[in-house]
């Protein structure tokens, strides 16, 4: 079979619904297009860009194949170069690769442009970070246990989830919706009374619904097939936390005085005098956020990094404190850390 051009095949991320999360790109290449071939509800999206001159199929899961077929042939067999533009809901690369992976079977090649995912407004809305959140899809028909798992690990390891549920309503076994989550959750062990969620509905559009509660709260709770369910576990973690990275007056402090360190474990400024501000960066830079957070929460050591006047003097006047709390970071490190508690993601105090 002879593959049809690249260029002439687009897979184009057309946002959650409404047209002003559509790209400038994305309008461009469906303005200039000659055929559509679209679900009813994403074609809704674009429908001011579908005007005469373009040929438009509107498909359903089960006669999608069937047309792209025949547009296929049309490709390969006209003289002309026509070019075709399949509009994704969201980003075309995520949740999407079922279909975009048979373009690329079907048409030889696609290109993908990319476009507004609604799990980013979701998680805009929620206040949820995506680089300190799993995004787990379970809106495919692949088997999903592997990601159910995914989703459970994350949950416990304190990662806010931004999650696809699967609507399959004419196989139970199959339907994984905000309800089947939140019962899920609870069988394997989760105290899902305790556990903050959010819910969103048609994003987006004028439909938009918003749901916050607990996740025992979805039990028996009835959403629509278009929606993104959202943990949100994050806390706020600002860069002021890490004032020692970049403060220079915080660096400059490291000659000033102090002597009292041990050194951080495996590494450290040893031998530099600076036992305080310069030790205690070492300490904190060997060891996991949630440990760093732990050590950041005490306010001596809040105190020594962040407040020139404060670490002079500590480390001058000080020295046994600051060499004590050393020790004691060394120990919570050397131990593993504190005692960790799974139903409220957090180390003990
Ligand atoms: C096959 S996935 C495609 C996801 C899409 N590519 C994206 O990036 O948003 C379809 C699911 O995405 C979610 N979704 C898409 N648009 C949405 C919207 N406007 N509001 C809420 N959920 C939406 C729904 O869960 C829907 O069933």
């Amino acid at each position: 079979m002879v593959a049809v051009a690249e260029g002439r095949v687009y897979a184009v991320g057309v946002g959650p619904g409404s047209p002003r999360y559509l790209t400038a790109i994305a309008e461009e290449i469906i303005g200039g297009c000659d055929i559509v071939v679209g679900y009813e509800y994403t074609l809704r999206t674009i429908r001011h860009l579908l005007g005469p001159g373009k040929t438009v199929h509107a498909v359903t899961m089960s006669s999608q194949e069937g047309v792209l077929q025949s547009v296929a042939a049309e490709l390969r067999a006209g003289a002309e170069e026509k070019t075709v533009v399949v509009p994704f809901t969201g980003d075309a690369s995520f949740s999407e690769s079922e279909v975009v992976d048979r373009l690329a079977e079907i048409f030889g090649g696609v290109q993908i442009i990319p476009g507004i995912s609604s799990v980013q407004v979701a998680a805009a809305m929620a206040g949820v970070p995506l680089d300190k959140s799993r995004v787990i899809t379970m809106h495919v028909t692949s088997p999903i246990e592997g990601k159910k798992e995914e989703m459970r690990q994350a949950l416990a390891s304190g990662l806010s989830v931004v999650l696809i549920p699967r609507p399959w309503p004419k196989r139970p076994d199959k339907h994984f919706m905000p309800s089947e989550v939140a019962a899920h959750l609870r069988e394997h062990g989760f105290d899902t009374g305790a556990m903050r969620v959010s819910v969103f509905e048609s994003l987006t559009t004028e439909q938009q619904t918003r749901f916050d509660g607990t996740v025992s709260e979805l039990e028996g709770r009835e959403f629509s097939d278009l929606c993104v369910v959202v943990f949100n576990q994050s806390e706020p973690d600002s860069y002021m936390n890490y004032r020692w990275q970049w403060d220079d007056g915080c660096a400059a402090n490291d000659n000033d005085g102090g002597g009292g360190g041990e050194g951080a474990p495996g590494g450290g400024r040893g031998g530099d005098g600076g036992g305080g501000c310069g030790a205690l960066r070492g300490l904190l830079g060997q060891c996991g956020w949630r440990r760093r957070r732990l050590l950041l929460a005490e306010p001596y050591i809040q105190r020594l990094l962040y407040h020139k006047e404060l670490y002079v003097a500590a480390c001058q006047q000080e020295r046994h404190h600051s060499a004590h709390l050393q020790k004691q970071g060394a120990e919570v490190l050397r131990q593993g850390g504190p005692p960790y508690n799974r139903n409220r993601h957090q180390y003990a105090p």
